[in-house]
């Protein structure tokens, strides 16, 4: 399984590869918004310290506009991936991005249909959004396992990237049902490492130690 970082902070990125758990990037305008810093150089700078796939996501609503994007994001690096989202000029925008070779995730993916016209159309990667359901009392990883489902029915090449992730069970469930890849957030990270009786076991261990007669 792949653990992809959902930020757009520099600073988060660099301490997350350092933790040597991370395979990718993924981004948003929201997540680009917070960093206050010129879109270009921002995400140059990212692919730059990242080896595996760095999303970015083209803002055009028709097909035309998102291909155009497309074609100069993926000027930046051979590892950028295009975050295009699932609309009927998405699915249009996919296909032909496909065509040409540039890598592509179908992002803002809710229903199990929605997956299906993706992986038909050809995307890279599909990322359904487990918390955004969640906060509407939807089961968000029903979705995924639903998704993993049918792409594993048809042999689809596309990958699942469990997106909107708000705890470490989520990516724990995600693991379970065989997705391919988690985009965590930096926060959630963290969390993953923590258990408070590792804690207490440092502790008691570096307790005795100072115990122990030494030269
Ligand atoms: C990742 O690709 C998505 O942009 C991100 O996970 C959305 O997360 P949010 O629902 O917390 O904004």
């Amino acid at each position: 399984m792949k653990f992809f970082i959902d930020t757009a902070n520099l600073g988060e990125i660099r301490e997350a590869l350092e933790m040597g758990v991370v395979d990718g990037v993924t981004t948003n305008p929201t997540l680009i918004s917070k960093e206050g810093m010129e879109f270009r150089a921002l995400v140059t700078e990212i692919c730059r310290l990242v080896d595996g796939p760095v999303s970015l996501e083209a803002t055009s609503l028709e097909a035309e506009g998102m291909i155009k994007e497309a074609r100069e994001l993926a000027k930046i690096g051979d590892n950028v991936v295009i975050k295009i989202p699932m609309t009927e000029e998405g699915l249009k925008a996919v296909k032909r991005l496909s065509a040409e070779e540039i890598s592509t995730n179908m992002t803002l993916v809710f229903s199990p249909s929605q997956a299906l016209l993706a992986a038909k159309v050809g995307a890279s990667y599909i990322s359904p959004f487990v918390g955004r359901l969640d906060d509407i009392s939807t089961g968000g990883m029903e979705l995924v396992e639903q998704i993993v489902t049918i792409l594993e029915n048809y042999d689809f090449p596309t990958q699942v990237i469990v997106a909107s992730i708000r705890h470490p069970l989520h990516v724990v469930e995600a693991a379970l049902m065989g997705a391919d890849i988690a985009t965590i957030p930096f926060k959630v990270l963290k969390q993953l490492v923590k258990h408070p009786l590792t804690d207490i076991g440092v502790q008691r261990f570096l307790e005795d130690w100072a115990k122990v007669p030494k030269k």
